[in-house]
């Protein structure tokens, strides 16, 4: 493979970072199982870690991105993740540790001072939106803290230990957590530092800044945003990322549909 430097690499928009996006990528994937962290695995063609990052990289609002890897993968990442694709908005990969909270906490001292908001994004997360992006890092600027999160859809039951029903929960005030999520700089920095102080431990970040007692706010995100954790969330984002290219395919023609009607595709059945 040649790589010679490209003229057109664009420059990071600010010098000082004032949205910054963290992406952990530092799991092993044990849930998904086979011998590759499922971050690396292809969807469409593409690893995740690299649909993930190209979002990012492509949302006008963030400036930098710092991605936390496993320790035995940052150089691999430095050079086929990050230059392979181009990705000019990554200033640093660093290694990760050993829960998720450990990786973010690392990639969090890697924060410059005067940054204004931190961005979260777990890599496994590929369909995440621009607009997803918009709105959770406006939210945070306007709040302090936000998340993109869904509404409940199904009927929550609560479960005795011996398998039996307890109640079913009502689900009207209750919301699935996504990321991207979004931060006040200092919250989250006060967030992790407190929390790995007094050894709390959380699955994702709002849980930290709600813990601290600041208001976090939810911004509806979208059922195609899954995280891909186990063997049949691939299959389910190959149907996502087909319905997505159909969309794209039909937007794209209908302008000129007229013109274009004889050459189309036919419709597989
Ligand atoms: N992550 C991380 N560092 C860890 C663990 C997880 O950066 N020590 C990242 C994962 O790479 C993923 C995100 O956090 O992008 C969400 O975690 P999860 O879906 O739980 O991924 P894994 O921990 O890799 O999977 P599993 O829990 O099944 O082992
Ligand atoms: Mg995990």
């Amino acid at each position: 493979m040649t790589t010679t430097r490209s003229p057109r690499v664009e420059p990071v928009s600010h010098q000082i970072p004032l949205v910054l996006a963290l992406v952990p990528a530092a799991g092993r994937g044990l849930r998904m199982g086979g011998s590759i962290p499922k971050q690396f695995l292809s969807l469409g063609g593409e690893p995740l870690i690299v649909q993930s990052l190209r979002t990012l990289q492509a949302a006008p609002v963030v400036d930098q991105i710092v991605l936390a890897v496993p320790l035995a993968d940052v150089e691999y990442c430095e050079k086929e993740i990050v230059l392979r694709h181009r990705l000019t908005k990554v200033t640093k990969v660093v290694a990760g540790g050993v829960e998720r909270q450990d990786s973010v906490r690392y990639a969090l001292s890697q924060v410059h001072s005067e940054t204004e908001i931190v961005l979260i994004h777990d890599a496994v997360r590929p369909f995440m939106t621009l607009q997803m992006i918009a709105e959770v890092v406006a939210a945070a600027k306007k709040e302090g803290a936000a998340i993109i999160a869904l509404p409940m859809r199904d009927t929550v039951k609560q479960v005795r230990v011996d398998g039996t029903i307890e109640r079913t929960v009502d689900r009207a005030p209750l919301w699935l957590a996504q990321t991207p999520q979004a931060f006040r700089r200092d919250w989250i920095e006060a967030a992790h530092t407190k929390a790995h102080a007094e050894g709390i431990r959380a699955t994702d970040d709002a849980s930290l800044v709600e813990w601290l007692g600041h208001p976090v706010s939810v911004v509806e995100g979208s059922g195609e945003n899954i995280k891909v954790t186990r063997p049949e969330d691939i299959v389910i984002g190959e149907a996502i990322l087909a319905s997505r290219m159909k969309g794209r395919e039909s937007g794209e023609k209908s302008p000129k549909g007229r013109r274009s009607q004889s050459r189309r595709p036919r419709e597989s059945s």
